[in-house]
């Protein structure tokens, strides 16, 4: 088993990783286990295939649990299924004790640490991710919230999980897309901070039947632990994290949501940046295509020729939210990040040529 540390002061806490971990879950959590109700938070089908077995290793250590499961797709990351989940809680008696096992997708552990954020003020809660996107991002670091009308991830809270349990063997179920979708974002640990690890990457996606998951998962968990024991309120380098993801999350709104995922979307942010990082000269061309090659080994879905002015539109959403200021995230040689407020809109649109 791979541990690695967060190390957040007196919110440290441990990511532990290994294929076939779910066996060990009552033994590592036996320290806290004084009797409280463990509530897990899922989806139907993962309670099929993995939290009813997950409730019987439970039960048969003493621990008492119970579970709630919530609708699956960005739909449930709303003020509905939340106000829901929470009456729920207070129905089955949770209390200020109760300990909240979120098991699922980035879906599920967002909507569960943030009712374990607010509920009675906060309560402590374990990530358990089954994607490999909520394995290597979005089960660390202590993010949480949902979506309103208005916008994605308007409504939420940094709310540290107090431990991250990730059996890899629960990638063998998840639709290759998924996973595709996750490979995006393990591309992007490498691009910005382990020249090394970009070329195991790139060596490891010639045959995705081989790729070793435990380990790219391990490294990449590391790595954005890292960055956020330095900076957890994204004052600084955690900006780093978001290579790749001004021009993805234009393509992401621009498709809709739930059209296009999120890590296919970073992946073809990250070829966008990647050309930027090259015209500004930080980037060399050998490194480029590097860069370029590894990530065009995925699978991604086409998109074709796209209308720039209409993408510059969300874009220009995200300087909005950065005070008029967009912070871009480019390549400092290959493994090397920084962000540069110099990047200007006829760049931006030049570089969306690269993506089609
Ligand atoms: N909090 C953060 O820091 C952070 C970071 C990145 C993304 N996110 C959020 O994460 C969400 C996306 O997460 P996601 O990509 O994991 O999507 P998801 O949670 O919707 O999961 C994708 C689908 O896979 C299914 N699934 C999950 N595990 C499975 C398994 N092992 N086998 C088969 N099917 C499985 C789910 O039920 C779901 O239908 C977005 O809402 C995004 O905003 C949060
Ligand atoms: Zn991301």
């Amino acid at each position: 088993m791979k541990s690695i540390q967060v190390h957040l002061g007196p919110r440290s806490y441990a990511i532990h990783v290994e294929s076939g971990l779910i066996k060990k879950i009552p033994h590592i959590l036996s320290e806290n286990n004084h009797g409280q109700k463990w509530l897990i938070v899922s989806q139907h089908r993962l309670m099929e295939m993995f939290g009813f077995k997950l409730i019987n290793l439970l039960k048969e250590n003493n621990y008492n649990t119970d579970y709630i499961t919530l609708p699956t797709g960005e739909a449930a990351k709303s003020l509905n299924e939340f106000s829901r989940l929470i009456s729920q809680m207070v129905e089955m008696k949770c209390d200020r004790s109760t300990t909240v096992l979120a098991l699922g997708g980035g879906v599920v552990g967002d909507v569960a640490g943030f009712a374990a954020a607010s509920f009675m003020r906060g309560i402590d809660y374990y990530q358990i991710p089954t994607t490999l996107l909520a394995m290597v991002d979005s089960s660390i670091g202590g993010k949480t919230g949902i979506n309103i009308a208005e916008g994605k991830n308007l409504v939420g809270a940094i709310h540290q999980p107090n431990g991250v349990l990730i059996d890899t063997d629960h990638l063998t179920s998840l639709p290759k897309e998924e996973l595709v979708a996750g490979l995006g974002e393990v591309i992007k640990y490498g691009a910005i901070y382990d020249r090394e690890f970009l070329l195991k990457i790139s060596g490891w996606l010639d045959n995705l039947n081989t790729f070793p998951f435990e380990e790219a998962v391990a490294r990449s968990c590391a790595i954005k632990a890292d960055v956020v024991s330095e900076d957890e309120r994204e004052r600084g380098l955690r900006r780093i994290l978001n290579f790749g993801h001004t021009v993805g999350h234009a393509l992401e709104a621009h498709f809709g949501y739930g059209k296009m995922r999120h890590g296919e979307a970073v992946a073809y942010g990250m070829l966008s940046a990647g050309y930027i990082s090259k015209k500004l000269g930080s980037l060399t061309s050998s490194e480029t295509d590097l860069l370029f090659e590894t990530i065009q080994k995925l699978p991604l879905p086409e998109i074709g020729q796209q209308n720039s002015n209409h993408l510059m539109e969300y874009i220009r959403t995200d300087k909005k939210n950065e005070k008029g200021v967009l912070n871009f995230v480019i390549l400092d040689g290959l493994g090397s990040a920084i962000t540069s407020t110099a990047v200007n809109e006829d760049l931006i649109k030049e570089s969306l040529k690269v993506l089609s």
